[in-house]
Order: structure tokens, then sequence, then C-alpha cells
């Protein structure tokens, strides 16, 4: 369902953990707001499926479950949100993750800022099983799990139909490893969004439908 205008522009930043469902719950919530999903680490996957430099720049470190380099991720994503379509909003995924990409952030945006940042809340213990089971679009990278969200044809995407794999950094040591690293570099940012009077909590262990309801009633004001 379409939400209406008092909605827009919005400009929403979803934070969690790794699993939490960021990138299934982004890409519905632009698209039900009309604006666009931008996931830095989809831009990522997307630079690497074309071999660019920049691709392979990323790969050492995701691959090992290491945030890559501020200045390469912020570069990549500011000249996204720069573009002419998103200048009616835009729901960001994976991004910030530091304080200095952060405040990068809020530099560009200028004085509004960002609308509304969400936390998505998930046990560990949910978070490993959920890694454990997904599979990602080779064409879109639209995320699916094994059990809880399968496709409708085995090992192909419901949207276009593409191959579904598992990621690289779903091994239990990258997972492991991702989880101290958003502990140690990303949660801080809960504090400084939590200060600007922009941080909301949802319950992201919920159905996927439920999470995306409770997220619109984040946004409001
Ligand atoms: P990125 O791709 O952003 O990975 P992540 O943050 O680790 O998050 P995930 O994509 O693993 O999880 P998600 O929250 O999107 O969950 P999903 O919806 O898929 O980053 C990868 C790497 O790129 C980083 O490690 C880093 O190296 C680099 N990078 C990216 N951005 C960077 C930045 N800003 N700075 C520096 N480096 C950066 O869901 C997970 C699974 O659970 C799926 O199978 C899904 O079907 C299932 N699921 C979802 N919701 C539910 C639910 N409610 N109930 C049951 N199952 C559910
Ligand atoms: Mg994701």
């Amino acid at each position: 369902m379409f939400l209406g205008k008092e909605y827009r522009p919005v400009r929403v930043v979803l934070l969690g953990p790794p699993g939490a469902g960021k990138g299934t719950q982004a890409r519905t919530l632009a698209k039900r707001l009309g604006v666009v999903h931008v996931a830095s680490g989809d831009l990522f996957r997307e630079h690497q499926a074309k071999g660019t430099e920049l691709g392979q720049n990323a790969k050492t470190f995701m691959a090992k479950g290491l945030l890559v380099p501020d200045a390469i991720v912020i570069a990549m994503v500011l000249e996204r949100v720069a573009r002419p379509d998103c200048a009616g909003g835009v729901v960001l995924d994976g991004f910030p993750r530091t304080l200095e990409q952060a405040k990068a952030l809020d530099r560009a945006l200028g004085e509004k800022g960002l609308d509304r940042v969400v936390l998505l809340k998930v046990s560990e213990e949910e978070l490993v099983r959920r890694l454990g089971g997904r599979l990602i679009c080779r064409v879109c990278q639209a995320p699916y799990h094994r059990e809880t969200a399968p496709p409708r044809v085995e090992g192909r995407c419901d949207r276009d139909g593409g191959e579904l794999y598992q990621r690289e950094d779903d091994r239990p040591e990258a997972v492991r490893q991702r989880f101290r690293v958003y502990q140690q570099q990303t949660e801080p940012l809960l504090d400084y969004y939590r200060t600007q009077k922009k941080l909301r909590e949802v319950d992201g262990a919920q159905e996927i439908e439920t999470v995306s309801s409770k997220l619109v009633g984040a946004l409001k004001p």
C-alpha cells in the first residue's frame, strides 16, 4: 500500500546488526513511500559483480567481515544520494555505520538533515539463525530465507527469476566478526541520533509484515 503525501519527502536511516532485516524492510518501505532505497552493501556487491576497482578494493574487507574504510564508503554513498532521483526522499540501509559517516551524511544533507533513524532490534541468537539460512538474488540482491522467507520457485528470485546464492560473508567466522564490528563501531551511533531526537526502536524479531507496519508507525512525527 502506497503511503500518503504527508510522509514525503522523507529521509530515513535503518540501523541494526547484520541480519536484523534492514534490506528486507528497506525495500518495502522505500516502495511504500515512493522513494529510493540506497544500500551501501548492495552498492559494493554491484561493483564487485561488474569487476570495478572500487569493488575490488572493498572485497577483502567485506569477505573478512570488516568495514570498508570511511573515505571509500562516504564518497560512494554521498554521490548516490546526491543524484536527482533521491531529491524526493531516500531510505538508507547499511549507511552510516561509523560516527565519521554519520557526520559526513549530516553535512551533506544540510540543515533539515534526516527525518528519522530506526533501529531494528533482534537477539544475537536469531541473527545467527537468519544469516545461516539467507539466500540473495544475483540480479537484484533481494534477500530470502530458506525457512522463514522462501522464494516461490526454489533457487530463483520471485521478482526477476535471478539465481539465489549464499553471501561469502554469511560464513560463521565472518558473521561473528561482523557482530563485533557492529558493537564496536556502529552502536555508538545510537547515542548520536538519540541526542538529535531522531532515533526510534522497533522490535525486529516479529513477522516481516508486523515489522513493516511498526516501521511505518515509527516514521510518524
Ligand atoms: P551489508 O550488506 O550492509 O550487511 P549487514 O549490515 O551485515 O547486514 P545484512 O545485509 O547481513 O542484514 P540485513 O539487516 O540487511 O538483513 P536481511 O534483510 O538481509 O554490508 C556488508 C559488508 O559491506 C559489511 O560487512 C562491510 O564490509 C561493507 N559495508 C557496507 N556498508 C558499509 C559502511 N557503511 N561502512 C563500511 N563498510 C560497509 O535479512 C536477513 C535474513 O533474515 C534474510 O534471510 C531474511 O529473509 C530474513 N528475515 C528478515 N526479516 C525477518 C523477520 N522479521 N523474520 C524472519 N526472518 C527474517
Ligand atoms: Mg542487507
